[in-house]
């Protein structure tokens, strides 16, 4: 079946009691028990399984091609449950360039004094390769393409040598969701998505789930934190996010070509120093998005002429794009990744990234142009 197909049909049918086509959305918490005391249903208690969030994790068990799916109430939680679910404790490697709130998560709670963290940049697999050997390592932490440098990280080569050095190897596929690029296919231990960007492509959920393949050391432990540590996601996010994926194909689609779109216009204007997106065939990682991916996504940074004071003057000047932070919704929304990164940044201070929505790539490029003319 193919994934236009799968992202309709797949954990859903339709409802034997009303007819309903449209998957119902069960927000019950508690599930009735027969008089011999078992649970006819198969459902006990919401926080154990819900129908709703069952289908949402067939659903996307099934479209990254893995055997069991697991939803949690945001990215960030099914990270952590990854973090405190890979059994071994010691080193996780991570990569230099990756989504900020793992940072804070490192930081600012108990995981970071639980685990042994180190980041490298995982284009250079030397670097990544003694850093796995020279201590003992649980977990490679991938981020493909990355955030906010929209780097492209060789999935299958990292893999092997997190496998080789006795680690787990886990992707966040976030920005290129399971239209544009399967990271179990390519060797991942597993897959994770923040739900709340482009699996649900609303703004308007959150929730985070992270597949496993058929026989997954993982699939247990992270079962039991997410019935025992109880961050399930809701079901009303789930039924949002099942919503969301019946168009993810035709949005991913959409999303990219007007991302491409935009990129070129961003590298031909003068006052861009540079444009960082891996389908422009000069960018560092065209080539391996070429052949890891079904399309370059539709995420992108550029660096404008005049460092910070020169990417706020252009970001203050936007009428349509939307300054806010997230991405993978309908809105093209830009962000000043220095100033929500603060010192530690990997973020150049002109540097602005976009995430490219679905309104008219002629009405963003318009956009971006008078507020990047407005330089003077
Ligand atoms: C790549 C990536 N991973 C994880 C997350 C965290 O997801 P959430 O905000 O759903 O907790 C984000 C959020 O922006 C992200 O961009």
């Amino acid at each position: 079946m193919h994934i236009e197909t799968k992202a309709i049909h797949i954990g859903r049918s339709v409802d034997r009691t009303t007819g309903a086509v449209s998957i119902p959305l069960h927000t019950s918490t508690t599930f009735h028990r027969g008089a011999d005391g078992a649970f006819p249903s198969g459902f006990e208690y919401s926080r154990d399984a819900n129908p709703t969030r069952n289908a949402f994790e067939a659903a996307m068990a099934s479209l990254e091609e893995g055997s069991t799916a697991l939803a949690f109430s945001s990215g960030m939680a099914a990270i952590t449950a990854v973090f405190e679910g890979h059994a071994t404790a010691g080193r996780i490697v991570v990569p230099d360039d990756m989504y900020f709130g793992i940072r804070s998560l490192i930081e600012e709670t108990d995981i970071g004094r639980r685990f042994e963290f180190v980041a490298v940049d995982m284009r250079d697999l030397d670097r990544l390769r003694a850093a796995v050997t020279d201590a003992p390592t649980g977990l490679v932490w991938i981020e493909t393409p990355s955030n906010p440098l929209i780097r492209v990280v060789d999935i299958r080569a990292v893999c092997q040598i997190a496998h080789e050095a006795g680690a787990l190897a886990i992707v966040d596929s976030t920005w290129a969701t399971p239209v544009l690029q399967r990271p179990l296919a390519l060797g991942a231990d597993a897959v994770m998505h923040s739900a709340t960007k482009y699996i649900g492509g609303h703004s308007d959920l959150m929730a985070g789930v992270v597949v496993v393949p058929e026989g997954s050391q993982l699939e247990r432990p992270l079962r039991m934190i997410q019935r025992h540590k109880g961050s399930v996601a809701a079901p009303f996010d789930c039924w949002l996010a099942l919503r969301g994926l019946q168009t993810l194909p035709l949005r991913m689609r959409a999303h990219c070509e007007g991302a491409q779109k935009v990129a070129e216009a961003l590298a031909a204007h003068p006052d861009v120093e540079e444009v960082l997106f891996p389908g422009l065939p000069d960018d560092p990682g065209h080539a391996l998005a070429q052949r890891q991916m079904n399309g370059y996504g539709a995420m992108l940074s550029f660096v404008i002429r005049g460092g910070a004071e020169g990417a706020m003057g252009v970001a203050s000047r936007l009428k349509l794009v939307t300054r806010a932070t997230s991405l993978g919704g309908t809105h093209t929304l830009i962000e000043h990744r220095a100033s929500v990164e603060g010192p530690r940044t990997m973020a150049p201070a002109g540097l602005l990234r976009l995430s490219v929505g679905l309104e008219h790539p002629q009405d963003i490029i318009d956009d971006l142009t008078q507020a990047l003319n407005g330089l003077g």
